[in-house]
């Protein structure tokens, strides 16, 4: 097993939905994170107190029971944080999520210590525009969750706008922790308008949420009217994480807004596609 690969414990598991939960892992004292990084979880079947407590079919024993399974799971908590936080989708057929759904309290998993990815604040080069746009799909939503809960994120931007589209209202997590994230980090930078929660709900009518999709959003101005604040090259740092259609197509939609892409620190728009 290699070196960054350490067991962690599972605290905690809240189910929000058949199709999504969230769960928190004890945090190794070495493992140091950034927010809006993401890590390599593993899952041995095995390990799982479902699966020791469960007969399991010949089949499912011939081809999963001994194997451990990685996946790229980007980090809820904040990096200050004693726990570490995931939220999860579950894909039925999934190699990794068909298993992780059945995690109990108690249970080990593996997590590979060393933190990936640049879709962090640190990438953007000083000085900062005014304004973080921050969009999300489903469990795309995690990176942004621990950037929120980091105060230099609520101290370097003047506004910070969260935009998060799912199916369904149920699916629409979190939406308690982000109301107390603007309250309490709004009182700590004595400003408690400045994140705007815009909540986007795709597939059933839902009075104060928006339902369109996010580019159709943007183009038409409706997400920039909803937020009370211009998006243009000047004042924005822009990022997108979730369903790469919809990085794509929000990318594209901004560009005709006349943004461009961060490279070396520079321009507007950052991405992470889940899949
Ligand atoms: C950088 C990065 C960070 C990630 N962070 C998270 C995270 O925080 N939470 C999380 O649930 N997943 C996250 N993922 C996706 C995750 O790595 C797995 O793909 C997911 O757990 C499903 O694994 P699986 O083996 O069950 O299915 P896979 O074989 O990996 O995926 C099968 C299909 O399921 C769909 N799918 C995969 N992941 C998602 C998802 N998150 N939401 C909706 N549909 C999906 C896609 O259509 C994909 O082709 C991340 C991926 C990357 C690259
Ligand atoms: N959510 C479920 O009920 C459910 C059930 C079983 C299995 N699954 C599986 O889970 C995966 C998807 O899960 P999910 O619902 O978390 O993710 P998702 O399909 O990415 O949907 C999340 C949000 O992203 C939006 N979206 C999708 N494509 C977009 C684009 N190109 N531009 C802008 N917005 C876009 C969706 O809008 P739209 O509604 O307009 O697409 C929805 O609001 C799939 O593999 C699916 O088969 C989901």
């Amino acid at each position: 097993m290699s070196d960054n690969i350490q067991t962690v414990t599972v605290l905690s598991k809240t189910t929000w939905t058949p199709n999504l939960f969230s769960f928190t892992v004890s945090r190794p004292d070495s493992f140091k994170f950034t927010a809006g990084q993401f890590v390599r979880l593993g899952v041995n079947p095995s390990q799982l107190k479902y699966y020791q407590q469960t007969e399991v079919s010949d089949e499912t024993a011939d081809t999963a029971l001994d194997e451990d399974v990685f996946r790229a799971y980007s980090i809820v908590s904040s990096p200050f944080d004693e726990v570490i936080e995931f939220f999860s989708i579950v894909i039925p057929d999934g190699a990794f999520t068909s298993q992780l759904q059945h995690l109990q309290v108690g249970d080990e998993l593996l997590l590979n210590t060393m933190p990936f990815g640049f879709l962090t604040l640190a990438r953007y080069q000083k000085p900062l525009p005014k304004d973080l746009w921050l969009l999300a799909t489903g469990t795309g939503l995690a990176p942004f969750l621990s950037m929120l809960q980091d105060l230099k994120t609520w101290e370097d931007y003047e506004h910070i706008v969260l935009a998060y589209s799912a199916r369904s209202l149920d699916e629409l997590a979190y939406v308690e922790k982000i109301e107390s994230l603007q309250e309490d980090f709004g009182m700590l930078v004595d400003n408690p308008a400045k994140l705007i929660f815009i909540p986007i709900v795709t597939r059933e009518p839902v009075e104060g949420a928006l339902s369109e999709r996010l580019p159709k959003l943007l183009l038409e101005g409706t997400l920039q009217a909803r937020a009370g604040i211009a998006l243009d090259i000047d004042s924005t740092h822009v990022m997108l994480c979730g369903n790469p259609d919809m990085v794509e197509d929000t990318k594209e939609a901004l560009k005709t807004l006349g943004l461009v892409m961060n490279r070396r620190g520079e321009g507007n728009i950052a991405v992470e596609n889940y899949w």
